[in-house]
Protein backbone atom coordinates (compact mmCIF):
# COMPACT_ATOMS: atom_id res chain seq x y z
CA UNK A 1 0.00 0.00 0.00
CA UNK A 2 1.15 3.42 -0.93
CA UNK A 3 0.94 5.51 2.29
CA UNK A 4 1.69 9.11 3.86
CA UNK A 5 2.32 9.95 6.95
CA UNK A 6 1.95 13.72 7.84
CA UNK A 7 3.74 15.24 10.51
CA UNK A 8 6.89 12.49 11.68
CA UNK A 9 7.00 13.13 15.38
CA UNK A 10 6.72 10.26 17.53
CA UNK A 11 3.77 8.70 16.18
CA UNK A 12 3.89 10.25 12.68
CA UNK A 13 7.64 8.88 12.56
CA UNK A 14 7.26 5.22 14.40
CA UNK A 15 4.40 4.27 12.34
CA UNK A 16 5.06 5.19 9.32
CA UNK A 17 8.60 3.31 9.85
CA UNK A 18 7.13 0.29 10.94
CA UNK A 19 4.47 0.57 7.83
CA UNK A 20 7.35 0.27 5.56
CA UNK A 21 9.28 -2.36 7.94
CA UNK A 22 6.16 -5.00 6.85
CA UNK A 23 6.54 -3.64 3.10
CA UNK A 24 4.08 -0.66 2.55
CA UNK A 25 5.74 2.25 0.31
CA UNK A 26 5.49 5.32 3.19
CA UNK A 27 6.27 8.65 2.65
CA UNK A 28 6.56 10.82 5.80
CA UNK A 29 5.94 14.49 5.54
CA UNK A 30 6.77 17.00 7.51
CA UNK A 31 5.98 20.47 7.61
CA UNK A 32 9.83 21.62 9.82
CA UNK A 33 11.81 21.58 6.76
CA UNK A 34 15.23 20.79 9.20
CA UNK A 35 13.67 17.67 10.51
CA UNK A 36 13.03 16.55 6.90
CA UNK A 37 16.71 17.17 6.07
CA UNK A 38 18.14 15.49 9.09
CA UNK A 39 15.34 12.57 8.77
CA UNK A 40 17.19 11.93 5.24
CA UNK A 41 20.75 12.03 6.27
CA UNK A 42 19.60 9.62 8.59
CA UNK A 43 19.73 11.21 12.09
CA UNK A 44 16.12 10.81 14.09
CA UNK A 45 15.71 13.55 16.43
CA UNK A 46 14.27 10.94 19.19
CA UNK A 47 15.56 8.56 21.31
CA UNK A 48 13.43 5.55 20.83
CA UNK A 49 15.11 2.06 20.99
CA UNK A 50 14.93 0.09 17.86
CA UNK A 51 13.63 2.88 15.80
CA UNK A 52 17.13 4.55 14.06
CA UNK A 53 18.19 0.92 12.72
CA UNK A 54 14.45 0.75 11.45
CA UNK A 55 14.36 3.77 9.74
CA UNK A 56 17.83 3.23 8.20
CA UNK A 57 17.60 -0.47 6.92
CA UNK A 58 14.15 0.74 5.37
CA UNK A 59 14.88 4.06 3.78
CA UNK A 60 17.94 1.63 2.45
CA UNK A 61 15.01 -0.29 1.06
CA UNK A 62 13.83 1.86 -0.76
CA UNK A 63 10.29 1.52 0.93
CA UNK A 64 10.50 5.13 3.09
CA UNK A 65 11.46 8.16 2.44
CA UNK A 66 10.72 12.19 3.83
CA UNK A 67 9.52 15.25 1.99
CA UNK A 68 8.12 18.67 3.43
CA UNK A 69 5.25 18.30 0.27
CA UNK A 70 2.27 17.34 1.22
CA UNK A 71 1.28 17.57 -2.42
CA UNK A 72 3.74 15.19 -3.34
CA UNK A 73 2.81 12.89 -0.76
CA UNK A 74 -1.37 12.77 -1.55
CA UNK A 75 -0.41 12.48 -5.16
CA UNK A 76 2.08 9.20 -4.37
CA UNK A 77 -0.25 7.75 -1.66
CA UNK A 78 -4.05 6.12 -1.36
CA UNK A 79 -4.31 6.35 2.31
CA UNK A 80 -3.00 9.63 3.98
CA UNK A 81 -2.49 9.44 7.78
CA UNK A 82 -2.67 12.62 9.91
CA UNK A 83 -0.41 12.73 12.82
CA UNK A 84 0.60 16.09 14.02
CA UNK A 85 0.05 17.51 17.59
CA UNK A 86 -3.29 18.37 19.03
CA UNK A 87 -1.50 20.07 22.10
CA UNK A 88 -3.60 21.31 24.72
CA UNK A 89 -4.85 25.29 25.40
CA UNK A 90 -5.18 26.88 28.60
CA UNK A 91 -8.55 26.03 29.51
CA UNK A 92 -7.66 21.91 28.91
CA UNK A 93 -9.55 21.41 25.73
CA UNK A 94 -7.66 20.11 22.28
CA UNK A 95 -6.11 22.53 19.84
CA UNK A 96 -7.68 20.67 16.83
CA UNK A 97 -5.45 24.01 14.40
CA UNK A 98 -2.93 22.16 13.25
CA UNK A 99 -5.24 19.15 11.91
CA UNK A 100 -7.90 21.50 10.24
CA UNK A 101 -4.76 23.42 8.35
CA UNK A 102 -3.63 19.70 7.17
CA UNK A 103 -6.75 19.07 5.97
CA UNK A 104 -7.11 21.65 4.19
CA UNK A 105 -3.88 21.33 2.74
CA UNK A 106 -4.51 17.75 1.54
CA UNK A 107 -7.84 18.73 0.31
CA UNK A 108 -6.93 20.97 -2.44
CA UNK A 109 -4.20 17.88 -3.85
CA UNK A 110 -7.00 15.37 -3.90
CA UNK A 111 -7.58 14.26 -7.66
CA UNK A 112 -8.80 10.99 -7.37
CA UNK A 113 -10.28 8.73 -4.08
CA UNK A 114 -8.18 9.13 -1.01
CA UNK A 115 -8.48 7.60 2.61
CA UNK A 116 -7.85 10.14 5.33
CA UNK A 117 -6.83 8.66 8.68
CA UNK A 118 -6.50 10.31 11.73
CA UNK A 119 -3.64 8.82 13.55
CA UNK A 120 -3.74 11.89 16.46
CA UNK A 121 -5.29 11.75 19.29
CA UNK A 122 -8.82 13.97 18.96
CA UNK A 123 -12.23 14.56 20.26
CA UNK A 124 -14.69 12.58 18.94
CA UNK A 125 -16.52 13.91 16.44
CA UNK A 126 -13.19 15.39 14.95
CA UNK A 127 -13.37 12.92 11.61
CA UNK A 128 -16.81 14.47 10.90
CA UNK A 129 -15.23 17.65 10.79
CA UNK A 130 -11.87 16.60 8.92
CA UNK A 131 -14.59 15.46 6.29
CA UNK A 132 -16.48 18.22 6.34
CA UNK A 133 -13.39 20.78 5.76
CA UNK A 134 -11.80 18.59 2.88
CA UNK A 135 -15.27 18.60 0.79
CA UNK A 136 -15.24 22.25 1.68
CA UNK A 137 -12.40 23.19 0.36
CA UNK A 138 -12.49 20.62 -2.55
CA UNK A 139 -16.13 19.48 -3.53
CA UNK A 140 -15.56 17.06 -5.92
CA UNK A 141 -13.06 15.16 -3.18
CA UNK A 142 -13.81 11.36 -3.70
CA UNK A 143 -12.68 9.97 0.56
CA UNK A 144 -12.98 8.42 3.49
CA UNK A 145 -11.87 9.83 6.88
CA UNK A 146 -11.39 7.09 9.06
CA UNK A 147 -9.89 7.07 12.96
CA UNK A 148 -7.24 4.90 13.96
CA UNK A 149 -6.29 6.06 17.57
CA UNK A 150 -2.53 5.22 18.43
CA UNK A 151 -1.66 3.36 21.41
CA UNK A 152 2.36 3.35 21.51
CA UNK A 153 4.29 4.10 24.24
CA UNK A 154 7.16 6.06 24.22
CA UNK A 155 9.98 3.88 25.32
CA UNK A 156 8.28 0.62 23.36
CA UNK A 157 7.42 2.48 20.68
CA UNK A 158 8.49 -0.02 18.01
CA UNK A 159 7.48 -2.78 19.86
CA UNK A 160 3.99 -1.79 20.52
CA UNK A 161 3.71 -0.93 17.42
CA UNK A 162 4.91 -4.03 15.61
CA UNK A 163 2.67 -6.42 18.35
CA UNK A 164 -0.09 -4.26 19.39
CA UNK A 165 -2.98 -5.73 21.47
CA UNK A 166 -5.24 -4.39 19.13
CA UNK A 167 -6.17 -2.02 16.35
CA UNK A 168 -9.07 -0.09 16.03
CA UNK A 169 -10.51 1.29 12.89
CA UNK A 170 -13.20 3.37 12.83
CA UNK A 171 -15.38 3.72 9.42
CA UNK A 172 -18.20 5.74 8.26
CA UNK A 173 -18.24 3.60 5.03
CA UNK A 174 -17.33 0.02 4.43
CA UNK A 175 -15.39 0.91 1.30
CA UNK A 176 -12.09 2.31 3.60
CA UNK A 177 -11.88 -0.69 5.63
CA UNK A 178 -10.74 -2.89 3.27
CA UNK A 179 -7.62 -1.48 2.31
CA UNK A 180 -7.15 -0.39 6.29
CA UNK A 181 -7.45 -3.59 6.84
CA UNK A 182 -4.91 -4.50 4.07
CA UNK A 183 -2.24 -2.51 5.80
CA UNK A 184 -2.37 -3.93 9.20
CA UNK A 185 -2.80 -7.75 8.21
CA UNK A 186 1.17 -8.07 8.38
CA UNK A 187 0.95 -7.16 12.07
CA UNK A 188 -1.07 -10.15 13.24
CA UNK A 189 -3.32 -8.53 15.82
CA UNK A 190 -7.36 -8.27 16.18
CA UNK A 191 -8.36 -5.44 14.05
CA UNK A 192 -11.88 -3.98 15.36
CA UNK A 193 -13.25 -2.04 13.18
CA UNK A 194 -16.23 0.32 14.45
CA UNK A 195 -17.70 3.16 13.59
CA UNK A 196 -16.31 6.61 13.47
CA UNK A 197 -17.20 8.34 17.47
CA UNK A 198 -16.62 5.10 19.07
CA UNK A 199 -13.11 4.67 17.70
CA UNK A 200 -12.17 8.23 18.75
CA UNK A 201 -14.02 7.44 22.01
CA UNK A 202 -11.71 4.45 22.86
CA UNK A 203 -8.90 6.43 22.65
CA UNK A 204 -9.39 9.21 25.47
CA UNK A 205 -11.56 6.69 27.33
CA UNK A 206 -8.86 3.76 27.54
CA UNK A 207 -6.09 6.56 28.41
CA UNK A 208 -8.29 7.89 31.05
CA UNK A 209 -8.44 4.64 32.27
CA UNK A 210 -4.88 3.93 32.41
CA UNK A 211 -4.60 7.30 34.37
CA UNK A 212 -7.18 5.93 36.83
CA UNK A 213 -5.58 3.04 37.46
CA UNK A 214 -2.27 4.69 38.06
CA UNK A 215 -4.39 7.24 40.42
CA UNK A 216 -5.89 4.65 42.36
CA UNK A 217 -2.46 2.57 43.14
CA UNK A 218 -1.30 5.99 44.15
CA UNK A 219 -3.91 7.01 46.62
CA UNK A 220 -3.72 2.76 48.18
CA UNK A 221 -0.06 4.02 48.27
CA UNK A 222 -1.17 6.70 50.76
CA UNK A 223 -3.21 4.14 52.69
CA UNK A 224 -0.17 1.93 52.90
CA UNK A 225 1.93 4.22 54.16
CA UNK A 226 -0.50 5.02 57.05
CA UNK A 227 -1.49 1.58 57.85
CA UNK A 228 2.04 -0.16 57.70
CA UNK A 229 0.63 -2.17 54.45
CA UNK A 230 3.34 -2.44 51.31
CA UNK A 231 1.50 -1.14 48.14
CA UNK A 232 3.40 -3.41 46.37
CA UNK A 233 2.34 -6.45 47.93
CA UNK A 234 -1.33 -5.24 47.60
CA UNK A 235 -0.99 -4.04 43.62
CA UNK A 236 0.37 -7.82 42.80
CA UNK A 237 -2.25 -9.37 44.96
CA UNK A 238 -4.76 -7.00 43.47
CA UNK A 239 -3.13 -7.48 39.87
CA UNK A 240 -3.21 -11.32 39.58
CA UNK A 241 -6.66 -11.04 39.24
CA UNK A 242 -7.15 -11.54 35.48
CA UNK A 243 -10.46 -8.83 35.76
CA UNK A 244 -7.81 -5.89 36.60
CA UNK A 245 -4.10 -6.93 36.00
CA UNK A 246 -0.92 -5.64 37.24
CA UNK A 247 -0.21 -3.67 34.22
CA UNK A 248 -0.30 0.23 35.56
CA UNK A 249 -0.38 -0.33 38.83
CA UNK A 250 2.80 0.65 40.00
CA UNK A 251 2.83 3.69 42.61
CA UNK A 252 5.10 6.34 42.03
CA UNK A 253 5.20 10.34 41.75
CA UNK A 254 2.94 10.37 39.43
CA UNK A 255 2.35 9.74 35.58
CA UNK A 256 3.20 12.71 33.52
CA UNK A 257 4.45 12.45 29.07
CA UNK A 258 2.69 14.40 26.88
CA UNK A 259 0.06 11.85 26.60
CA UNK A 260 -1.86 11.25 29.91
CA UNK A 261 -2.11 14.97 31.39
CA UNK A 262 -3.86 16.39 28.05
CA UNK A 263 -5.81 13.26 27.33
CA UNK A 264 -7.61 13.56 30.72
CA UNK A 265 -7.98 17.08 30.58
CA UNK A 266 -9.44 17.08 26.82
CA UNK A 267 -11.50 14.03 27.74
CA UNK A 268 -13.26 16.20 31.04
CA UNK A 269 -13.40 19.38 28.84
CA UNK A 270 -15.09 17.20 25.96
CA UNK A 271 -17.50 15.52 28.46
CA UNK A 272 -18.27 19.09 29.69
CA UNK A 273 -19.09 20.15 26.21
CA UNK A 274 -21.45 17.28 26.01
CA UNK A 275 -23.41 18.19 29.08
CA UNK A 276 -21.53 15.75 31.61
CA UNK A 277 -19.41 16.83 34.64
CA UNK A 278 -16.70 14.10 34.48
CA UNK A 279 -15.95 14.27 38.53
CA UNK A 280 -14.14 10.88 38.64
CA UNK A 281 -11.33 12.25 36.30
CA UNK A 282 -10.68 15.49 38.14
CA UNK A 283 -10.07 13.48 40.98
CA UNK A 284 -7.29 11.37 38.67
CA UNK A 285 -6.08 14.62 38.13
CA UNK A 286 -6.19 15.65 41.96
CA UNK A 287 -4.58 12.55 43.13
CA UNK A 288 -1.76 12.72 40.65
CA UNK A 289 -0.81 16.68 41.61
CA UNK A 290 -1.42 15.66 45.36
CA UNK A 291 1.07 12.43 44.82
CA UNK A 292 3.72 15.31 43.58
CA UNK A 293 3.00 17.31 46.70
CA UNK A 294 3.33 14.27 48.76
CA UNK A 295 6.68 13.06 48.00
CA UNK A 296 7.99 16.77 48.13
CA UNK A 297 6.93 17.32 51.54
CA UNK A 298 8.35 13.58 52.67
CA UNK A 299 11.91 15.17 50.87
CA UNK A 300 11.18 18.29 53.07
CA UNK A 301 10.22 17.02 56.49
CA UNK A 302 13.81 15.01 56.27
CA UNK A 303 15.79 18.28 55.27
CA UNK A 304 13.13 20.63 57.00
CA UNK A 305 14.63 23.45 54.71
CA UNK A 306 15.70 23.03 51.03
CA UNK A 307 17.56 26.40 50.63
CA UNK A 308 21.21 26.01 49.49
CA UNK A 309 20.52 22.31 50.37
CA UNK A 310 22.65 19.93 47.39
CA UNK A 311 19.93 17.88 46.47
CA UNK A 312 20.76 15.18 43.41
CA UNK A 313 18.02 14.42 40.93
CA UNK A 314 18.27 10.64 39.07
CA UNK A 315 15.71 10.73 36.26
CA UNK A 316 14.74 14.10 34.45
CA UNK A 317 12.42 12.01 31.55
CA UNK A 318 8.67 11.63 32.66
CA UNK A 319 9.59 7.64 32.51
CA UNK A 320 12.60 5.53 31.49
CA UNK A 321 13.53 4.51 28.43
CA UNK A 322 13.20 8.09 26.58
CA UNK A 323 14.07 11.65 26.39
CA UNK A 324 11.16 12.71 26.59
CA UNK A 325 10.22 15.28 29.48
CA UNK A 326 7.59 17.13 28.25
CA UNK A 327 5.04 16.96 31.17
CA UNK A 328 7.65 15.33 33.50
CA UNK A 329 6.62 15.17 36.88
CA UNK A 330 10.46 14.64 37.44
CA UNK A 331 11.18 18.14 36.05
CA UNK A 332 8.03 19.38 38.27
CA UNK A 333 10.05 18.35 41.29
CA UNK A 334 13.31 20.30 40.08
CA UNK A 335 11.37 23.29 39.58
CA UNK A 336 9.58 23.43 43.29
CA UNK A 337 13.19 22.25 44.72
CA UNK A 338 14.81 25.30 42.97
CA UNK A 339 12.02 27.89 43.46
CA UNK A 340 13.17 27.40 47.14
CA UNK A 341 16.25 28.03 46.74
CA UNK A 342 18.05 24.18 46.69
CA UNK A 343 21.18 23.77 44.66
CA UNK A 344 19.83 20.81 42.10
CA UNK A 345 21.92 18.41 39.78
CA UNK A 346 20.82 15.92 37.93
CA UNK A 347 21.76 13.29 35.71
CA UNK A 348 19.36 11.10 33.14
CA UNK A 349 20.73 8.83 30.87
CA UNK A 350 18.96 10.60 27.78
CA UNK A 351 16.79 13.06 28.85
CA UNK A 352 19.52 16.22 29.65
CA UNK A 353 19.17 18.05 26.41
CA UNK A 354 15.79 18.22 26.37
CA UNK A 355 15.03 18.80 30.02
CA UNK A 356 18.58 21.79 29.96
CA UNK A 357 16.21 24.71 28.75
CA UNK A 358 13.46 23.80 31.36
CA UNK A 359 15.40 23.85 34.13
CA UNK A 360 18.27 26.04 33.37
CA UNK A 361 19.32 26.50 36.98
CA UNK A 362 19.71 22.77 37.45
CA UNK A 363 23.51 21.32 36.75
CA UNK A 364 23.53 18.43 34.60
CA UNK A 365 26.40 16.41 35.63
CA UNK A 366 27.70 13.07 33.36
CA UNK A 367 27.35 10.58 36.02
CA UNK A 368 24.83 9.32 38.71
CA UNK A 369 28.13 8.78 40.87
CA UNK A 370 28.75 13.02 39.98
CA UNK A 371 25.04 14.02 41.23
CA UNK A 372 25.52 12.03 44.67
CA UNK A 373 28.93 13.44 45.61
CA UNK A 374 28.54 15.97 48.17
CA UNK A 375 24.73 16.01 48.19
CA UNK A 376 22.31 16.59 51.58
CA UNK A 377 19.75 14.04 49.57
CA UNK A 378 19.36 12.02 46.50
CA UNK A 379 16.10 11.46 44.67
CA UNK A 380 15.46 8.54 42.06
CA UNK A 381 12.25 9.95 39.56
CA UNK A 382 12.19 7.78 36.79
CA UNK A 383 12.19 4.35 36.81
CA UNK A 384 15.37 3.54 34.46
CA UNK A 385 16.53 0.23 35.26
CA UNK A 386 19.93 1.76 34.69
CA UNK A 387 19.69 2.83 38.05
CA UNK A 388 19.18 -0.48 39.62
CA UNK A 389 22.85 -1.48 38.94
CA UNK A 390 24.63 1.99 40.09
CA UNK A 391 27.90 1.58 42.18
CA UNK A 392 25.01 2.10 45.64
CA UNK A 393 28.11 1.79 48.15
CA UNK A 394 30.11 4.12 46.75
CA UNK A 395 27.79 6.43 45.84
CA UNK A 396 26.75 6.16 50.14
CA UNK A 397 30.38 6.98 51.01
CA UNK A 398 30.13 10.15 48.69
CA UNK A 399 27.01 11.71 50.19
CA UNK A 400 26.94 14.26 52.95
CA UNK A 401 23.93 12.29 54.25
CA UNK A 402 22.95 9.31 53.38
CA UNK A 403 19.13 10.42 52.67
CA UNK A 404 17.34 8.49 49.34
CA UNK A 405 13.80 8.87 48.17
CA UNK A 406 12.89 6.47 45.47
CA UNK A 407 10.11 8.45 44.01
CA UNK A 408 9.59 4.74 41.65
CA UNK A 409 10.10 2.49 43.78
CA UNK A 410 12.28 0.81 41.88
CA UNK A 411 15.13 0.15 44.47
CA UNK A 412 15.06 -3.07 46.93
CA UNK A 413 14.85 -1.04 50.08
CA UNK A 414 16.30 -3.59 52.31
CA UNK A 415 19.50 -3.81 50.10
CA UNK A 416 19.44 0.43 50.39
CA UNK A 417 19.02 0.05 54.25
CA UNK A 418 21.59 -2.56 55.08
CA UNK A 419 24.05 -0.10 52.89
CA UNK A 420 23.36 2.69 55.54
CA UNK A 421 20.97 5.02 53.57
CA UNK A 422 17.97 6.67 55.24
CA UNK A 423 15.52 5.19 52.40
CA UNK A 424 12.19 6.22 51.51
CA UNK A 425 9.99 5.35 48.61
CA UNK A 426 6.25 5.30 47.89
CA UNK A 427 4.06 3.18 49.98
CA UNK A 428 6.26 0.29 50.76
C1 LIG B 1 1.36 14.28 18.35
C2 LIG B 1 0.22 14.69 19.29
O1 LIG B 1 0.77 15.29 20.46
C3 LIG B 1 -0.64 13.54 19.68
O2 LIG B 1 -1.81 13.97 20.34
C4 LIG B 1 -1.07 12.85 18.49
O3 LIG B 1 -1.72 11.67 18.89
C5 LIG B 1 0.04 12.56 17.50
O4 LIG B 1 0.83 13.70 17.25
P1 LIG B 1 3.77 13.33 18.71
O5 LIG B 1 4.00 12.53 17.50
O6 LIG B 1 4.39 12.87 20.00
O7 LIG B 1 2.21 13.41 19.04
O8 LIG B 1 4.12 14.87 18.44
P2 LIG B 1 5.47 15.51 17.90
O9 LIG B 1 6.62 14.63 18.27
O10 LIG B 1 5.43 16.94 18.31
O11 LIG B 1 5.33 15.40 16.29
C6 LIG B 1 4.51 16.14 15.49
C7 LIG B 1 5.22 16.42 14.17
O12 LIG B 1 4.32 17.08 13.28
C8 LIG B 1 6.44 17.34 14.31
O13 LIG B 1 7.54 16.73 13.69
C9 LIG B 1 6.02 18.63 13.58
O14 LIG B 1 7.11 19.26 12.96
C10 LIG B 1 5.01 18.10 12.60
N1 LIG B 1 4.00 19.05 12.13
C11 LIG B 1 3.35 19.86 12.99
C12 LIG B 1 3.69 19.10 10.77
O15 LIG B 1 4.28 18.38 9.97
N2 LIG B 1 2.71 19.94 10.35
C13 LIG B 1 2.06 20.75 11.19
O16 LIG B 1 1.18 21.51 10.77
C14 LIG B 1 2.38 20.72 12.57
C1 LIG C 1 0.58 6.45 27.02
C2 LIG C 1 -0.29 5.19 26.75
O1 LIG C 1 0.21 4.10 27.53
C3 LIG C 1 -0.29 4.84 25.28
O2 LIG C 1 -1.15 3.75 25.04
C4 LIG C 1 -0.75 6.06 24.50
O3 LIG C 1 -0.71 5.82 23.12
C5 LIG C 1 0.11 7.28 24.82
O4 LIG C 1 0.10 7.51 26.23
P1 LIG C 1 3.16 7.00 27.24
O5 LIG C 1 2.71 8.38 27.60
O6 LIG C 1 4.23 6.84 26.23
O7 LIG C 1 1.92 6.14 26.71
O8 LIG C 1 3.69 6.30 28.58
P2 LIG C 1 3.12 5.27 29.65
O9 LIG C 1 4.01 4.09 29.66
O10 LIG C 1 1.68 5.02 29.51
O11 LIG C 1 3.39 6.08 31.01
C6 LIG C 1 2.73 7.31 31.27
C7 LIG C 1 3.11 7.84 32.64
O12 LIG C 1 2.55 7.01 33.66
C8 LIG C 1 4.61 7.89 32.92
O13 LIG C 1 4.91 9.09 33.60
C9 LIG C 1 4.86 6.71 33.81
O14 LIG C 1 5.95 6.91 34.66
C10 LIG C 1 3.55 6.65 34.60
N1 LIG C 1 3.22 5.30 35.12
C11 LIG C 1 2.95 4.28 34.26
C12 LIG C 1 3.11 5.11 36.49
O15 LIG C 1 3.33 6.03 37.30
N2 LIG C 1 2.75 3.86 36.95
C13 LIG C 1 2.49 2.82 36.13
O16 LIG C 1 2.15 1.74 36.62
C14 LIG C 1 2.59 3.04 34.73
Amino acid sequence: MNIAIVGSGYVGLVTGTCFAEVGHQVICVDNDIRKVQSLRDGHIPIYEPGLEDLVKKNVAAGRLSFTDSIGDAVEASKVIFIAVPTPPQADGSVDLSYIEAVAREVAVHIKEYRIVVDKSTVPVKTGERVAITIKRYNPSADIDVVSNPEFLREGSAVEDLMNPDRIVIGVSSERAAGPMKEIYEPFKAPIMVTDLNSAELIKHAANSFLALKISYINAVSLICEKSGANVEQVADGMGADKRIGRAFLNAGIGYGGSCFPKDISAFIHISQDLGYDFKLLREVENINVLQKERFLKKVKEALWLFKDKKIGVLGLAFKGNTDDVRSSVAIGICQALVAEGAKVRAYDPQAMGKARSLVPEVVMTESAEAVAEGADALLVLTEWNDFKALPWAAIKKSMVSPLLFDGRNLLNPVEMRALGFTYADIGR
